[in-house]
Formats: C-alpha cells, sequence, structure tokens
C-alpha cells in the first residue's frame, strides 16, 4: 500500500508535460491480438494498468518489447484464449480483449472484470452486442465462456453509450466476414485514436455522421505504427490542480479540441488561461464563480474530471451543483473532502451541492479510485497543514509519475509505499 505525505499551500509553478492517454493505449494492446506482425505503439504511458495490460496479452502467448515509451507488440504466437483470472478481475479494460479473441479463435474465457468502484460496472451491453453478433455465451459461476462459429458482420446496437463497449465491437467486427454497423457508439477522442491505429493496421472503418461506425471486414490485419494521443484527462486534473493552489502552470501536449467543455466551464468559472498550440497556461485568479457540472458522453463533460473540478467549486463563491449521470457511485470521494472540512450537500448517487469557499484542513483521507485519489492530492496541495493519503497506488494507475511531477511544480509530497 502506498501513501502521500502532503503539506499544503504552496501554488504550483512551472510547466509539466503530459504523457500518451491510458485508456487509448490499452485497447491497442488488445488490438495486437488481431495480428501476427509487429505493431509498435510510440507515447505510451508508463501507468500500472499498461503492465497489466501487457501481462495478460503475454498469457495468450503475445510477444513484446518495452523501449523507453515505445512499445513493440506481437501476436504471432497467441495461443490461447483464455483470459487471467486474476488481472482480469481488477482491470476493466481487459474487457477488450474478448472482441479480438473471438475474432481470431472464435472463442474467448473470460472473467467478470473489475476496475474502479465507480458503481457496479456491468458488462451486459459487451455480451448483448456479441449475442448479436451470432456468439452464443454460457455464463459458468466463475466466468463466461462466449464463442461464436463463423465471425460474420451485422448491425448492432447499444441500449446506452458504452466506451469499451464500442471499442469491443470495433476490434471484433474488423476480421469479421462483411459489413457492420455499430449503433449509438462511443466518440471519445481514444475510440477515434483506436480506430486511426486499426486502419492503419488495414481495417476498414467509416464514421457515419448518425454517430455509427461502419465496418467492412477484412481478411487480414498487418504491422502498423501509430503515436498514441495525449491523455485529456491527465492534463485537465493538472490544470484543475494548478488553478486550485492558484498557481502559474503550463500544460505541454494540451489538445483543446479534446477537452472543449472542460475550456468551457474552466472560463465561466473565471480561471484564467491562454492555449497557443498544444500549450494551456493557466494563471492565478482572484475569485471563482459557482457553476453547475453535469456529465455526459464525449463531446460533454467528462465523468473523468467530475471528481478533479470539485477543487475548484471549492473555492467558488456560492452555491454549485454536480450531477454525475454516467456511474451510479462516483460521488464518495466527497465524504472524504467533508472530512477536510469541505461544505457539501450529498443528495443522492447521482447529485451533490458544493457550497464555497470552503476553507479545507490537512487530515487522513483515502483515495477510492484514481481520478478520486488525484483530486484529494489536490485537495491537500491547496489544504492547510498536513494530509496523509492513502492507496496510492490507485493513483499511479493512469497518472505517471504523479507526485513526481507536482513536486517539480513546487508541490510538497513524500510518497511513502
Ligand atoms: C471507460 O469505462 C473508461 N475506462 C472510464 O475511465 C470512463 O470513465 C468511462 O469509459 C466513461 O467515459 C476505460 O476506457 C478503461 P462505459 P467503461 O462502458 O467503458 C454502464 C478512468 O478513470 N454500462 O462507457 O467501463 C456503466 O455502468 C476510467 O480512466 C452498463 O450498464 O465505461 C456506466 O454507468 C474510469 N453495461 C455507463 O454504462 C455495460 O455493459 C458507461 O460505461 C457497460 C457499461
Amino acid at each position: 500500500m502506498a501513501e502521500y505525505k502532503i503539506i499544503g499551500g504552496n501554488p504550483l509553478i512551472g510547466e509539466v508535460k503530459i504523457e500518451g492517454a491510458k485508456n487509448a493505449v490499452l485497447k491497442m494492446i488488445a488490438a495486437a491480438v488481431l495480428s501476427d506482425e509487429e505493431i509498435i505503439l510510440e507515447n505510451v504511458p508508463k501507468v500500472s494498468d499498461v503492465q497489466s495490460m501487457l501481462q495478460i496479452f503475454k498469457d495468450l502467448g503475445g510477444e513484446y518489447k518495452e523501449e523507453d515509451s515505445r512499445l513493440i507488440l506481437n501476436g504471432a504466437k497467441i495461443h490461447s484464449y483464455k483470459l487471467n483470472e486474476e488481472i482480469t478481475k481488477k482491470l476493466r479494460a481487459s474487457i477488450v480483449f474478448a472482441g479480438p479473441l473471438l475474432a481470431r479463435f472464435g472463442r474467448v474465457q473470460m472473467f467478470h472484470p473489475g476496475g474502479c468502484s465507480i458503481g457496479p460496472r456491468p458488462i451486459d451491453y459487451h455480451l448483448k452486442a456479441f449475442t448479436q453478433f451470432g456468439a452464443k455465451i454460457k455464463n459458468y459461476d466463475k466466468y463466461y465462456e462466449i464463442s461464436i462459429r463463423k465471425p460474420k458482420g451485422t448491425t448492432i446496437y447499444f441500449d446506452d453509450v458504452t466506451v469499451t463497449g464500442t471499442e469491443n465491437a470495433l476490434l471484433f467486427s474488423v476480421l469479421a466476414q462483411g459489413e457492420s454497423s455499430i449503433r449509438l457508439a462511443a466518440l471519445e477522442p481514444e475510440v477515434q485514436d483506436l480506430i486511426a491505429l486499426l486502419k492503419k493496421m488495414g481495417a476498414n472503418i467509416k464514421f457515419h455522421s448518425f454517430g455509427r461506425y461502419e465496418v467492412r471486414g477484412v481478411k487480414k490485419l498487418h504491422s502498423a505504427k501509430h503515436k498514441i494521443l495525449p491523455d485529456r484527462i491527465v492534463g485537465a486534473t493538472f490544470a484543475i490542480i494548478g488553478a486550485a493552489t492558484n498557481g502559474h502552470i503550463r500544460i505541454k501536449n494540451f489538445l483543446p479540441e479534446h477537452n472543449d467543455l472542460f475550456l468551457f466551464k474552466l472560463k465561466e468559472i473565471g480561471v484564467p488561461y491562454q492555449i497557443y498550440q498544444d500549450v494551456l497556461e493557466i494563471f492565478p485568479h482572484k475569485s471563482l464563480k459557482p457553476t453547475k457540472i453535469v456529465t455526459r458522453v464525449f463531446p460533454g463533460f467528462p465523468t473523468d474530471l467530475q471528481a478533479p473540478f470539485s477543487l475548484l467549486l471549492l473555492q467558488a463563491e456560492g452555491k454549485s451543483r454536480i450531477f454525475e449521470t454516467i456511474f451510479d457511485s462516483r460521488l464518495k470521494y466527497l465524504l472524504e473532502l467533508k472530512k477536510m472540512g469541505a461544505n457539501i450537500e450529498i443528495i443522492d448517487n447521482h447529485n451533490a451541492y458544493i457550497y464555497g469557499p470552503s476553507k479545507l484542513k490537512g487530515c487522513e483521507i483515502k483515495s477510492l479510485d484514481l481520478r478520486a485519489g488525484a483530486t484529494l492530492v489536490g485537495a491537500a496541495l491547496m489544504a492547510e497543514g498536513n494530509s496523509t493519503i492513502y492507496n496510492t497506488e490507485l493513483i499511479e494507475r493512469g497518472y505517471e509519475n504523479f507526485s513526481q511531477k507536482l513536486v517539480l511544480l513546487g508541490a510538497n509530497i513524500k510518497e511513502l509505499s
């Protein structure tokens, strides 16, 4: 178990470079199952979830080589369709191995994936998609056995937008015979980046303006090289923590078009910033205004920024509202902020009011998931006095060298493992 000892009060000053997107690279590792040639990924973030996905890839028989932030994958020797139980139980993204294994072997044995404790994390949309493709699903008490005789394209519908559900359908349909149309698809930049890699591998995927992906299956996918897009959630998290400590920071590798709603909200509450090319510069502010945050699928306000953004609502002068529409229990971190003295009213699992400005006092808190963990680090940095944050290994799942980067910006953090 890792923990951070933090002394709050220092405004963050300086420049930070943002790494490649965790939620893009994890699925690209699964995409390497689809080819027996080399897939080279660049700008790979050094986060523990990547190591977990590589462990599963290796268990299946895949080979890989890491050269700093470059990753060379080769799925030629993959011989198994059984996913590693221990890792899949911890890692939600592991579910996207199902689509490529079904496409390659016509079979996959998978356990119910785990992941951050932000809600039940069901997989019914994924199973329904595979059933629509013609797969048979046997549900044993501990795992699912999914099989399909002839991977054939079809039109599949999702009951609601699902990021990994869309990715599983894409990763299956690119090798399925004939045409597929994936309806009510997720449009997140990370999904688009996965599509960019698949097209470089020879996949035939077109975007239809009704929010669909039209796929024409091909016989084989070949080698490709791809530079992963910057992590928009990590970039925005640093922008928020920089503003929350009333600092002055420059964030490199920040693509404004991937953070449209976030920037709109930042401007609306009064955080002064400037953008030139792929740099976001945050300046100190006098006072902040309250607002309402409603999380939505892309291009709406991202659910992964709901917790971090609360740090700025705590400083706003007045009553702000949070409406978390995507997950059923992603407000628990507010209880940790209340321990620090925040004036928060939790209405139900989806709604809360934040009354600012709230002065925070350092104390002992624990991170519940990676985004809540990053939020609590920001809260401790803006609080008066000392804080200890437990379970910080959860943060390392998706934030590369998080405490080191913050220390370089002037934060007083000691990491204890
Ligand atoms: C992805 O999770 C991301 N994870 C999440 O990021 C992100 O918060 C989420 O998309 C939403 O943007 C990865 O890409 C690895 P969903 P995913 O399927 O695909 C319900 C982070 O912090 N649902 O889009 O699991 C589900 O419960 C993580 O990096 C079903 O009911 O999310 C949720 O309420 C956290 N049945 C909603 O749909 C299903 O079969 C959206 O989930 C699937 C999902």
